[in-house]
């Protein structure tokens, strides 16, 4: 039977209804009333509906939940207010510190909430007229990516409000559980590709994926924490404003506790045991202790990184004892020996270790870790777990001092220790097959070429077949030469062969970034993107001008000529050049602000302005900023204490600003 456009609409909203309604009850109350079945039930009648009658889809529709188009980028979002982070307390007696500051700065005893740190990553929500309209992550505080259409496959998530409220920013952790973590980390290992070091990572590698399907099928959790600007009427404390939450239908953490004192603080810190945090969910890296009533946080206010009201009460790394069994020594991408202890297995912060960072020489020697010994074993911010100490009194004779290799263990070159360097390196380069694997699994990784599915295994496969011998090469592949290898088919050999070919147009930025030159980092990367605009110019560039440029010292300055100066890497560029992958920057919009073209030299300590904002101030608005005055100089603004450069640009007779004068500009007045 037909149905009308008008009944599909009533259906539909129904559906909405009831489908949002068992959502709620599964992901944030865990309280259920249907099957599973039953409810796959209402979500196939639901997509039936919206395939007939495509245009009644809404945006709150639980359908979009399965992850809309694909986007080129996320968008930029601006913040009402910036996301700040948190002041951190380790002891007990910071926390008393941190109420007795509370207390003399709001002239009163306070009251206040404790609730878990959640280890995920923080998004701003925006609900307009009930329905979620917006979402954003953190990005650098004051501007984040617009991620909405990700978080809409965040299950937890409210995309319509139990009331239409006109409008509603809230701000909350999103995270991946434990369970969903180990799944992923699973089936990454299993595919061959790296594996999240934890789950905020992957959580944070979740959300910022550009297709959010994937998003979609990484099962994150969400947890909303603080009412950033509501239009009803204002909750009067944190507490009131976590039930405000709740009865929107948020999912609003179980754990907070009132407390009203901090004596009833440090009674509730000292419940959460290591084992009670390790039964839950998910991770929690501490607790955040906050200020009760709204009104008194506002006049306690925040400092420029972090509120006054709160602090993070973080939990103390968890250690373990066990023996190291051997040491090996892994050749990085560039020629650095990292020495690992292999350890016996050892369940440390709710995971099983088995091997731990032993940094380099100087620190084995300091510790004085031997083969044999019985170790304490930490993990400090959940990185990769380190060594703390040795055990002397469980020591039998039978250690085994340890020796670094004076040989390259992956190519045989000798191994040297640069004057004033912990490192000893590799002298093999490029000749060195432990340091190519290493460049060209930099090259791919994500924050360089990022190209998906490319990761260590399928580089040292690619390696061994013979195919490749550098970056280079990657680009030369064809699906028949993959169809050959392990772990491929046809279509896993099509997606790597496209990954590739996609990564021609990332962009000069990230390639400069993934030529792996010693010392030029991300920011390196962009500077020199930004200055010289094209891959030749940067090649063609001497050491004086490199150095005018910030962020480039001296010592980034000679690697980046040296990296040029080597054939066998100029061999490599012109292999990428003739496959066609982008070495110009593309035109930008900041040619066209206020200061386009102008170059600007910053010196002396300006009153509201650090130097990194100045910069970016001047860089946004289309100018350049270098290191040294000369006769390009267009202007020098001139802080206090300013040094040499306020000479030579009077010397030279370079216009001189202050910080209001280049406000001025900014502004484009003159
Ligand atoms: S309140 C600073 N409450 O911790 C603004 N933050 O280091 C007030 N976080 O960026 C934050 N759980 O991402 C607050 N219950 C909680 C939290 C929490 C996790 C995160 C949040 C923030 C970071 C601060």
């Amino acid at each position: 039977m037909a149905v009308s456009r008008e009944q599909a609409q009533r259906r539909l909203e129904e559906l909405r209804r009831l489908i949002e309604e068992h959502n709620y009850r599964y992901f944030v109350l865990d309280a259920p009333i249907i099957s599973d079945r039953e409810y796959d039930e209402l979500m196939r009648e639901l997509l039936e509906l919206e395939a007939t009658f495509p245009e009644l889809v809404t945006p709150d529709s639980p359908s979009q939940r399965v992850g809309g188009a694909p986007r080129p980028e996320f968008a930029a979002v601006r913040h009402r207010q910036p996301l700040l982070s948190l002041a951190n307390a380790f002891s007990p007696q910071e926390i008393l510190d941190f109420d007795r500051r509370v207390r003399e700065l709001a002239g009163a005893p306070a009251d206040y909430v404790v609730e878990p740190k959640i280890d995920g990553l923080s998004v701003a929500l925006v609900y307009i007229d009930g329905v979620f309209t917006t979402g954003a992550t953190r990005g650098n505080g004051e501007v984040g990516e617009d991620v909405t259409a990700n978080l809409r496959t965040v299950r937890a998530l409210p995309l319509r409000l139990k009331r239409p409220v006109a409008r509603l920013e809230v701000r909350g952790e999103v995270y991946m559980p434990k369970e969903a973590f180990a799944r992923l980390n699973k089936a990454r290992e299993d595919a061959g590709e790296p594996v999240f070091a934890n789950p905020r990572n992957a959580a944070a590698g979740s959300l910022r994926q550009l297709d959010p399907k994937v998003t979609a099928s990484r099962a994150l959790g969400l947890f909303v924490y603080q009412v950033l600007y509501t239009e009803e009427d204002e909750p009067l404390t944190q507490m009131e404003a976590l039930e405000y939450l709740a009865g929107l239908g948020f999912p609003v953490n179980p754990y907070r506790v009132h407390c009203r004192h901090v004596q009833e603080v440090l009674n509730t810190l000292e419940e959460w045991t290591p084992e009670r945090r390790a039964a839950l969910p998910y991770e929690i890296d501490g607790l955040v202790i906050k200020v009760n009533n709204l009104g008194v946080q506002r006049v306690l206010g925040a400092t420029a990184k972090s509120p006054r009201w709160a602090v993070a009460y973080k939990f103390p790394a968890e250690q373990a004892v066990t023996r190291v069994v051997d040491v090996i020594v892994r050749v990085g991408r560039t020629g650095v020996l990292t020495p690992t202890a292999l350890l016996e297995p050892v369940r440390l912060a709710g995971s099983t270790v088995s091997r731990a960072s032993l940094h380099n020489e100087d620190i084995i020697r300091e510790k004085d870790v031997r083969i044999g010994d019985t170790v304490v074993i930490q993990k400090a911010g959940d990185v990769i777990p380190e060594v703390v100490k040795v055990l002397p009194a469980r020591r039998t004779g039978e250690e085994k001092e340890f020796h670094f290799p004076e040989r390259c263990p992956a190519c045989g070159s000798r191994v040297v220790r640069e004057e004033g360097e912990a490192a000893r390196r590799c002298t093999g380069g490029l000749a060195c097959p432990a340091q190519v694997k290493e460049r060209i699994i930099h090259f791919a990784s994500r924050p360089a070429m990022d190209i998906q599915g490319l990761g260590p295994a399928i580089v040292s496969q690619l390696l061994d077949a013979g195919l490749i011998a550098d970056a280079g090469d990657l680009y030369y592949l064809k699906v028949e030469d993959l169809l050959p290898l392990e772990r491929f088919a046809e279509q896993s050999a099509r997606n790597l062969i496209s990954a590739i070919e996609a990564s021609k147009d990332k962009g000069l930025e990230r390639l400069l970034f993934a030529l792996g030159i010693r010392h030029v980092g991300e920011r390196a990367a962009r500077t020199l993107a930004r200055h010289f605009r094209s891959l030749d110019r940067v090649q063609e560039a001497d050491w004086e001008e490199l150095t005018t440029l910030p962020d480039i010292g001296p010592k980034i300055a000679a690697s980046i000529r040296a990296f040029f100066d080597e054939p066998r890497n100029l061999a490599v560029l012109e292999k990428l050049k003739k496959a066609g992958v982008k070495t110009e920057a593309e035109a930008q919009a900041e040619t066209v602000g206020p200061l386009a073209g102008k170059t600007f030299v910053l010196t002396g300590t300006l009153p509201g302005l650090s130097r990194q904002e100045a910069t970016d101030l001047i860089v946004r608005a289309g100018g350049k900023v270098v290191g040294s005055v000369s006769r390009r100089t267009d202007y020098v603004v001139v802080g206090e204490n300013p040094g040499s450069k306020y000479d030579k640009a009077r010397e030279l007779g370079i216009p001189l600003l202050d910080e209001e004068g280049l406000r001025r500009l900014l502004r484009g007045e003159k």
